[in-house]
């Protein structure tokens, strides 16, 4: 018997059997050599990718906004007609990166100084830096065992300056969006979807970022499909795209956007330059193709994941939403303390398959740039407003944020796995699982 095949099947055996020594202690590990994690985009790179970028060396056309010898680029147009498509919306705009996006939402939906936005407390720096970036207050709310916004503790922090709430997709999973729309119904906020941890993911058979006011995603490495760097913006609503088009371009209106809006009544403003090349557009043409192939090829080694665990005692997995519309990886589940969470993560190490923490954002009320106020102007007017100087952010604002991802770990799931490294991830959390939260402390 291969001697893989016979470590899994003495997993396999648990707890009847007399528990297998773990690696830490000394045991065989799982694997002899490490489980890498890649980034699933360029995993799926091939002559596609480099055909697009090799014809924007060829025709010498890397800006978007104008052409040579009569021809007009059309990758980054391109891109953002098949993306408008792809997630169901009348509009999408093409950018430079997520946080451009989401600095691009804010200013469409003209935030701003003296305003207040809702936004997780535990999320990616550019969440919260949008609000503060435009003048406007971040207030702060919990999290739940889904990672994302819980619903129940937005209103507590509504006040009458509150005009949007951030909801953030985070590590693949999707928010619990009908209660945070039925609030901002009720309370005529606005919603902006950061879905750029979880690009290609739906709720209730919707796609991510249809369902607010606006959605933004993230097209750098590590997300579900890219361009090294960019990102996106989608809406329907024809003057949020008129501001967003005009805010990423420095107050301009390209005759390509003026003519996909129809009618277009707004006028210029002081904006920035958010603009995407041709080389990221042409790329992103060629990895938006590959979306839904790299989403069901992780879904399905997720499931094994799932279906190998599934009878382990007492295992309870991050709260999903929608199982059906989430990236399902990584495949989280929780232990009774950090303690126990941390032996886990140390224990699945030594075994070559090596577990994660909720990761790829940050607890923003415990970040010291946010509990200290600073900007990168001291007259900043994020906090020099009575509301600014009052808020108090720091662990005291957040325990529950702070409890619940101390508590979590993950096994990370990718799109290339072989049929034996998802048996491996099984085998080893089987193996560790048991003896880690079988334990005190
Ligand atoms: C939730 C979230 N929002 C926004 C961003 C910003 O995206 P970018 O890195 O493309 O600026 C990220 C990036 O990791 C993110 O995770």
């Amino acid at each position: 018997m291969e001697r893989r095949t016979f470590v899994a099947t003495l997993a396999a055996a648990g707890s009847a059997a007399g528990t297998p020594r773990l690696a830490l202690e000394g045991g065989t590990p799982v694997r002899q050599t490490p489980l890498r994690g890649d980034y699933w985009g360029p995993l799926h790179f091939d002559q596609a990718e480099r055909g697009q970028v090799t014809e924007v060396v060829d025709t010498g056309m890397p800006f978007r906004f104008s052409g040579r010898a009569g021809r007009t680029p059309a990758k980054v147009a391109d891109f953002e007609k098949a993306f408008a498509a792809r997630m169901q919306t009348r509009f999408a705009l093409a950018v430079s990166s997520g946080t451009g996006a989401l600095e691009t939402a804010v200013a469409a939906l003209g935030i701003g100084p003296g305003d207040e936005v809702i936004v997780p407390a535990w999320t990616w720096h550019s969440t919260a830096t949008a609000v503060i970036r435009c003048g406007a207050l971040p207030v702060f709310a919990e999290i739940d065992d889904s990672f994302n916004l819980d619903p129940g503790d937005i209103e507590p922090r509504l006040t009458r300056q509150t005009r949007a709430i951030m909801v953030a997709h985070l590590q693949n999973n999707v928010a619990d969006l009908e209660p945070i729309l039925a609030i901002a119904r009720k309370r005529g906020l606005k919603v902006i979807e950061d879905c750029a941890q979880c690009v290609g993911g739906s709720y209730r058979g919707k796609p991510l970022g249809s369902l607010g006011d606006i959605g933004i995603y993230s097209h750098q490495a590590s997300k579900t499909i890219t361009s090294g760097e960019g990102g996106a913006l989608v809406t329907s609503d024809p003057a949020l795209f008129e501001r967003a088009c005009r805010f990423h371009d420095v107050g301009n209106l390209a005759p390509v956007h003026r003519e996909w809006i129809g009618q277009a009544g707004g006028s210029p403003m002081a904006g920035t330059n958010f603009r995407m090349s041709e080389f990221a557009g042409g790329v992103m043409l060629a990895q938006l193709r590959k979306l839904d192939r790299i989403i069901a090829a992780v879904r399905a080694n997720a499931q094994l994941v799932y279906d190998g665990l599934r009878d382990l005692p007492g295992i309870r997995w991050r709260r999903r939403p929608d199982p059906e519309g989430d990236l399902a990886a990584p495949v989280f589940f929780a232990f009774a303390t950090r303690a126990q969470r941390d032996r886990f993560l140390e224990a699945m190490k030594a075994e070559n398959v090596p577990a994660v923490a909720p990761g790829g954002s940050a607890v923003l009320p415990v970040q010291p740039y946010i509990e200290n106020k600073v900007a990168h102007h001291p007259a900043w007017p994020t906090w020099t407003t009575p509301r600014g100087k009052a808020i108090r952010y720091g662990a005291a604002s957040c325990p529950r944020t702070l409890d619940i991802l101390g508590r979590y770990a993950g096994v990370a799931v990718g799109p290339k796995y072989s049929r034996q490294e998802v048996d491996d991830i099984v085998a080893a959390a089987r193996k560790v699982y048991p003896v880690v939260a079988g334990a005190a402390g």
